[in-house]
C-alpha cells in the first residue's frame, strides 16, 4: 500500500496511585481505534502510552501499602499493562517515567530551561492539591461556609505550602501562546475546550513552580540534589522521551515528532495546552500538532469515585458483554468530547439493537442464504442495473466519509455513516427479496447476494479499527483475502471475487440475555 507517512498519537500517562477503570480504558480505547485506522490506511504509526510514576500522590500510597515506591510503582504500572492486552490495544511502545532513558529526558530538559533563562529559585508558599498534583490560587478554591475548609475546583483537599522552589517563568510565555493558539484554530479541540483554554491564558499567566523538597520521590535536579522535578514537567516529557530525546538526530524523533496528537481527559487539558507547549517553545522545541480533550464518565448518572464505591472495572464490563461490544458502546454512545454515562440499559440496547439486529442479523440472513443457494460459494453477479450500481457507488464512498470523521475524532460520526450504509443494505434486501428471486430468477438472485456480501465485506473492512476481532471473523466468512485488509481495498479495488468458497456461517455478534431474569 503507498505509504502517507508518520503519525504520532498519545494517550496521557496513567498515575499508579490508582487501579485501571473505565475512565483510563477509555483514553486508551479512542487512541487505539485512530491508531489502528491510520495503520489501515497506510500510515506509519506510533501509538504511546504508559505510566506516570512520580510524585507525592505515588509516595504516599506507596507509604500506606508499607512498600518501597520503586516496588509499588512496578505492581500496578503492570495492572496498566495487562488492562491494555486485554481490551487488545495495540500500542507501540509503553513508557513508564521511572525507566533510565526517561530522566535523561527530563533532565536535558531541564537544562535547555535553564540555558534560556527561563528557571529561577525562588519559594513557593500557596495551595496544593496532592490528588490533582497541582497548585491553585486562593481565588481558585471552594471554601466551605461552614468549616471554612478549602477544596480544589476538583473537589481535592488542598494544603498548604511554604518552600523552596524552582519557578518556569510561564508568564514570559503568555502572548506567544496566545498567537500560537490564533494561528493554529485546531490545534485545542473540540472548540468549546479551546474557549476556556484561551480565556485562561488571557487572564494572566503566573510563573509555575516546578521543584519541590518536602518528598523525594522524583527526578532529582541536576545540581541541586535537594529538589525534585514538578511531576507535570517530568509527565509531560514522556512523549518526547518516548522518540529518542534527547537525541534530536534519533531515527523516531525525526520520524514522530511533533506529535500528531495528544488525547487527554478534561481534567487535564490545561497542563497539555498551556504548560506543556510553552516547556517546548522555551526549549527550543516543536509543538504537537493537536491536543484534544474528551469528557468525563458517569456510572448511572453518578460520579464515579472510590469513595462512592462505584468505580467500573473495565474487565468486568467486558466479561459480561464482550470485549467488542464494550469498544463499540463506548465509542458509539457520546458524541465524542461530550461527557457520558455508563448505564446497562444503554449498553444492552446499542449490544442488541445496534450490533446484534442491524450488523449481525444482515451478515446471518445474507451468507444463511448463500450457503444454502450459491454452492457456498461467492455467486457471479450481473451488474447493469442502476439500482445496483449507486447501491455499490454509496457504498464505496464509505471509506471516505469515515476517514473524515476520524481525522476529526468523531467517532460517533464515523459510525453513525456506517450504519447508514447497513440500514441500507437492510432495506436493499427487503425490497429486492432474494428469497423470492430463488425460484422467479435466480441469475438476479445471485447477484443481489453478490451486491450485500460485498456490503458485509467493506462494512467489516472499515470496522476493523472499533471491533478487531469481530470484523476479521467476519471478513473471513464473505472468503475476503486475508491478506489484503487495508483500506485501499475499499471500493473497487477489493472486490469479492466470484466463486471464491465460503464457510458456513456462524453468528458473530450475539445479544445479550439476562440470565438472571429469564
Ligand atoms: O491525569 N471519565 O493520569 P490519571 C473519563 N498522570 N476519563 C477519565 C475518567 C472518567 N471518569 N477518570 C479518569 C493523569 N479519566 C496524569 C497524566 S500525562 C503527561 C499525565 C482519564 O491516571 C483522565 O481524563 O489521573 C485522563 O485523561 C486519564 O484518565 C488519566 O488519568
Ligand atoms: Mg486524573
Amino acid at each position: 500500500m503507498k505509504d502517507k507517512g508518520s503519525y504520532y498519537i498519545t494517550t496521557p500517562i496513567y498515575y499508579v496511585n490508582d487501579s485501571p477503570h473505565i475512565g483510563h480504558a477509555y483514553t486508551t480505547l479512542a487512541c487505539d481505534v485512530i491508531a489502528r485506522f491510520k495503520r489501515l490506511d497506510g500510515f506509519k504509526v506510533k501509538f504511546l502510552t504508559g505510566t506516570d510514576e512520580h510524585g507525592q500522590k505515588v509516595e504516599k500510597s506507596a507509604k500506606a501499602a508499607r512498600i518501597e515506591p520503586q516496588l509499588f510503582t512496578d505492581q500496578v504500572s503492570n495492572n496498566f499493562r495487562e488492562l491494555a492486552v486485554n481490551m487488545n490495544f495495540s500500542h507501540d511502545d509503553f513508557i513508564r517515567t521511572t525507566e533510565r532513558r526517561h530522566k535523561v529526558a527530563c533532565k536535558d530538559m531541564w537544562n535547555k530551561l535553564v540555558d534560556v533563562g527561563d528557571i529561577y529559585l525562588g519559594s513557593y508558599s500557596g495551595w496544593y492539591s496532592v490528588r490533582d498534583e497541582a497548585f491553585f490560587s486562593e481565588d481558585e478554591l471552594i471554601i466551605d461556609d461552614k468549616r471554612g475548609k478549602r477544596t480544589a475546583p476538583t473537589g481535592a483537599e488542598v494544603e498548604w505550602l511554604e518552600e523552596p522552589s524552582y519557578f518556569f517563568k510561564l508568564s514570559r510565555w503568555q502572548e506567544r501562546l496566545l498567537l500560537f493558539y490564533d494561528e493554529n484554530p485546531e490545534f485545542i479541540m473540540p472548540n468549546s475546550r479551546r474557549n476556556e483554554v484561551v480565556s485562561f491564558v488571557k487572564s494572566g499567566l503566573h510563573d509555575l513552580s516546578v521543584s519541590r523538597t518536602s518528598f523525594k520521590w522524583g527526578v532529582p535536579i541536576p545540581d541541586n540534589n535537594e529538589h525534585i522535578m514538578y511531576v507535570w514537567l517530568d509527565a509531560l516529557t514522556n512523549y518526547i522521551t518516548a522518540v529518542g530525546y534527547p537525541d534530536r538526530n534519533a531515527a523516531e524523533y525525526l520520524e514522530f515528532w511533533p506529535a500528531d496528537i495528544h488525547m487527554v481527559g478534561k481534567d487535564i487539558l490545561r497542563f497539555h495546552a498551556v504548560y506543556w507547549p510553552a516547556f517546548l517553545m522555551a526549549a527550543g522545541l516543536e509543538v504537537p500538532k493537536r491536543i484534544f480533550a474528551h469528557g468525563w464518565w458517569t456510572n448511572e448518572g453518578e460520579k464515579i469515585s472510590r469513595s462512592l464505591g462505584n468505580v467500573i472495572d473495565p474487565m468486568e464490563l467486558v466479561n459480561t458483554y464482550g470485549l467488542d461490544q464494550v469498544r463499540y458502546f463506548r465509542l458509539r454512545e457520546v458524541p465524542f468530547g461530550n461527557d457520558g454515562d455508563f448505564s446497562t440499559a444503554a449498553m444492552i440496547a446499542r449490544m442488541n439493537g445496534e450490533l446484534a439486529n442491524d450488523f449481525g442479523n444482515l451478515s446471518q440472513r445474507v451468507l444463511k442464504m448463500i450457503n444454502k443457494n450459491c454452492n457456498k460459494q461467492v455467486p457471479e453477479p450481473s451488474l447493469k442495473n442502476d439500482e445496483d450500481n449507486n447501491f455499490l457507488r454509496n457504498l464505496d464512498s464509505l471509506i471516505h466519509k469515515v476517514r473524515e470523521a476520524i481525522d476529526n475524532q468523531a467517532f460517533h460520526v464515523a459510525l453513525e455513516e456506517t450504519w447508514m450504509v447497513i440500514r441500507t443494505a437492510n432495506h436493499y434486501i427487503d425490497k429486492q427479496a432474494p428469497w423470492t428471486l430463488k425460484d422467479e430468477n435466480p441469475k438476479r438472485m445471485n447477484t443481489v447476494l453478490y451486491i450485500l456480501a460485498e456490503t458485509i465485506r467493506q462494512l467489516a473492512l472499515i470496522m476493523q479499527p472499533f471491533v478487531p476481532d469481530s470484523a476479521s471473523k467476519m471478513l473471513d466468512q464473505v472468503g475476503d483475502d486475508a491478506t489484503k485488509r487495508t483500506f485501499d481495498q475499499c471500493g473497487v479495488n477489493g472486490r469479492l471475487i466470484a466463486g471464491t468458497k465460503l464457510p458456513n456461517p456462524v453468528g458473530i455478534f450475539p445479544r445479550y440475555v439476562d440470565n438472571e431474569k429469564n
